[in-house]
């Protein structure tokens, strides 16, 4: 249920809502009117308001210009066939937002503010929301350190933000991918597990390289062996073999998945047998040389299911049919047909915004 918002809003006097086009949607470029900020200095919360989208005023001695003190989350919005919005697992993103921030040293996000943000962020902008079933509002509350300092220092000053974008599909189609043994996004001990700008900065350069060979996205191994599949890139990694459902464990270096732990929920309602469990590209390859029945697929926020159509592995290339009827396409029926209020919500995974509130 929403929270109570005392947040003061500023509407805009010129929505840019009429020009928007949701059948033409560019995924990232296309903010909603408003934005949401707060500002922590002396230890506390404070400054929080709504107000039309506006550039930002920063010094450039801001920390999180120079040493990286930046944290972001991603969940999304959903217009449900009765008229009310739906925002999907607010209460989970909140507290792996909460997990990242401790460990880049920022100040945690109190529950109240995070969910007063969306929910008053949400309400106001919600005609953005697109009405199609395949498009959502993607929203994007975000910290940065802002304390105008160049020495290497914690800052004591920071910015939370909430945009929000309208979005439908993040890849246009399935994805060519491939096992990267050379390069490491994380090992375990390091930030892997958080959702970090620098995570995503230091993964450009081996996925341009990637991308230069005919890849849409890498499938990471691990920092230790470069031999157990990681996560991809934007999305954690879902493989079906005969059957069981396959995805590597949390162990420190991937990201804690929003989908990841809702399709496993779903998949075992299914009566799936579901492993967390290192899974390394040779027991893949191996499957894949003996013929076994292989579904392969990204699974994130912003990507939901990608089916994965091409790995590379080493100098070989295997292809892997993607059909109608693939298990992965029912999981993400269901998952959609929950997050779209279609059925019954029985893990109490969305978080209703009433029509007219
Ligand atoms: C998400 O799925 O929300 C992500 O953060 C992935 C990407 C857009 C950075």
């Amino acid at each position: 249920m929403p929270t109570v918002t005392t947040i003061p809003v500023t509407r805009t006097t010129a929505s840019r809502l009429p020009d928007f086009d949701p059948d033409h949607i560019v995924f990232g470029n296309n903010p909603t009117d408003h934005m949401f900020t707060a500002r922590y200095s002396n230890g506390s919360w404070g400054e929080a308001r709504v107000e039309p989208l506006h550039q930002l005023t920063l010094s450039p001695l801001a920390l999180c210009l120079h040493y990286g003190q930046t944290v972001f989350e991603g969940l999304k919005a959903y217009r449900l066939e009765n008229g009310d919005i739906s925002i999907f697992r607010p209460y989970k993103h909140h507290s792996r937002f909460n997990k990242s921030l401790d460990r880049l040293c920022m100040p945690e996000v109190p529950e109240a503010l995070f969910m007063d943000a969306l929910h008053t962020l949400v309400s106001l902008d919600r005609d953005w929301i697109p009405a199609r079933a395949d498009s959502s509002l993607y929203l994007r509350p975000f910290v940065i350190a802002t304390e105008p300092r160049v020495g290497v220092k914690v800052s004591d000053e920071y910015l939370f933000m909430v945009v929000a974008l309208p979005m439908s599909s993040y890849y246009a189609g399935n994805l060519k991918v491939k096992v990267e043994t050379e390069f490491v996004r994380a090992v375990e001990g390091g930030t892997g597990a958080a959702k970090c700008g620098g995570n995503y900065g230091a993964a450009f350069y081996p996925t341009q390289k990637a991308k230069e060979q005919g890849y849409d996205q890498i499938l990471w191994t691990d920092g230790k062996h470069n031999e157990f599949l990681e996560e991809s890139g934007t999305m954690n990694l879902m493989f079906l073999i005969d059957g069981v459902l396959i995805t590597p464990p949390l162990a420190g270096s991937i990201l804690d998945g929003v989908t990841r732990d809702s399709l496993m929920a779903i998949a075992r309602e299914m009566g799936i047998v579901v492993t967390e469990r290192p899974f390394s590209y040779h027991e893949l390859e191996a499957a894949l040389l003996a013929g076994k029945q292989v579904e392969a697929f990204g699974v994130g926020t912003a990507a939901v299911i990608s089916p994965i159509e091409l790995i590379g592995i080493g100098a070989n290339q295997y292809k892997l049919p993607v059909t109608d009827d693939a298990v992965l396409f029912q999981l993400k029926r269901r998952l959609q047909d929950i997050r779209l209020g279609r059925v019954a919500d029985p893990f109490g995974w969305n978080d209703i915004i009433p029509a007219g509130e």
